[in-house]
């Protein structure tokens, strides 16, 4: 049953059908592949061994769950089967697991109960935990052997396969590490002012903070977008899975900064603190990921759910105006004008397929009252209520 709802904005319905419409026929080319950026209207594929590799199944998984469909889902299955042999390529695997393995494996398995897909989840849960730094506290990023102590924001994503397993199996170990990285992002990575460092370096005998880098933002004291709305969700989430204040207050820091910082249109720069902000390109997948993150802390039912609320569906709703294609254009990205990496120039102002993703699911959580599949659990028809 889907939670009745006299709030939800009329432009929701629209946006979600014309998102569904756009990935079916995506569907037919892309079928169990693995996109990333579009260029010239068609998604790139790329290797199940890239950190997006969850994105486009998880997005299948959205939709099927609102409309049972035996073609989606046997795509979003078979993406999930071609990731399997990454699992046991040590040296492949990733920080990102948690991205990977949350909208494949986790997805599949709260919604179907799949024992292979739980299983899977927990294998990447090990592996994550793993990659735990017991002195600095912290999750490591990649593996190239100069970064044995860099951490980043977008982990603080990864944290929800870990509480999970914790759930799963009735055992802490998982959530502790969860916790005690997600204690240290607020530690070192959040500034005062709710902007956050991208890379933060530790040395990784002492654990001691040694420094930070700008990343994929302009620069080191710069505030790159998608970091920022990283933030915001990954603290709601752990907020939400630990009860702990200290990540509220940390989600609501970086909100209130990012919030304060949209420009007219809430859409933000790639970053909020360039020299010049003419002819920069904007980041719909921050906004995106941004809005869903909003909404988190209103199912969160804190104090101000009712102000992070609305401030999501104003982020949606201009995405849902002004930042898809035009009905009769073949592109297959759903959202226009994100910005992947522009330090190394890749993916610029063009739909990336995170964007997409959280657009749909922010919208799911709109319109069908949903829980993202990284909340503590799939209430059918007990999400967030749209006001
Ligand atoms: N690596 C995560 C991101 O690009 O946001």
């Amino acid at each position: 049953m889907k939670m009745k709802d006299n709030h939800t904005p009329n432009w929701a319905a629209d946006a979600w059908e014309k998102g569904k419409a756009r990935a079916a026929r995506a569907s037919e080319r892309i079928g169990a592949g693995f996109p990333h950026g579009s260029a010239d209207g068609q998604y790139r594929l790329m290797s199940p061994t890239y950190w997006t590799a969850g994105f486009w199944p998880g997005l299948l998984w959205l939709l099927e769950r609102e409309e049972p469909n035996a073609e989606l889902r046997r795509m979003a299955e078979q993406c999930e089967a071609k990731m399997d042999s990454l699992l046991t390529r040590y040296d492949e695997l990733s920080h990102d697991i948690g991205f990977m393995w949350t909208l494949t494996a986790i997805a599949n398995y709260k919604l179907t109960g799949n024992a292979d897909s739980r299983n899977r989840g927990l294998v990447a849960a090990n592996n994550l935990a793993g990659r735990f730094n017991a002195k600095g506290r912290f999750i490591r990023a990649w593996n190239q052997p100069e970064r044995t102590g860099w951490a980043i924001i977008d982990c603080m994503m990864n944290l929800p396969l870990l509480y999970w397993a914790s759930e799963q199996l009735n055992d802490p170990r998982f959530r502790h590490v969860a916790e005690a990285h997600a204690t240290t992002t607020a530690e070192q990575f959040l500034r005062e002012d709710g902007s956050i460092f991208h890379v933060v370096f530790f040395d990784p005998v002492s654990g001691e903070r040694v420094g930070a880098a700008g990343g994929q933002g302009y620069a080191e004291m710069s505030a790159w977008a998608r970091g920022t709305a990283w933030g915001i969700y990954g603290f709601a989430l752990s907020y939400r899975h630990t009860g702990d204040e200290n990540f509220l207050r940390a989600s609501e820091r970086a909100a209130d900064f990012f919030v304060g910082s949209l420009p007219e249109d809430k859409v933000p720069f790639w970053d909020f603190r360039l020299p010049s902000f003419e002819g920069a390109p904007r980041d719909s997948s921050a906004a995106a990921i941004a809005a869903s993150g909003l909404l988190e802390l209103a199912a969160a039912g804190v104090d101000r759910a009712e102000e992070h609320r609305s401030n999501a569906l104003a982020i949606l709703g201009s995405l849902s105006r002004s930042y898809v294609p035009a009905d009769d254009d073949a592109e297959e990205g759903l959202l226009l004008h994100g910005t992947g990496n522009l330090p190394m120039n890749q993916n610029i102002d063009v739909p990336i397929i995170y964007g997409d993703y959280y657009y749909m699911e922010a919208l799911s959580k709109v319109l069908h009252g949903r829980e993202s599949f990284w909340s503590p659990a799939d209430r059918k028809g007990a999400g967030v209520s749209a006001g």
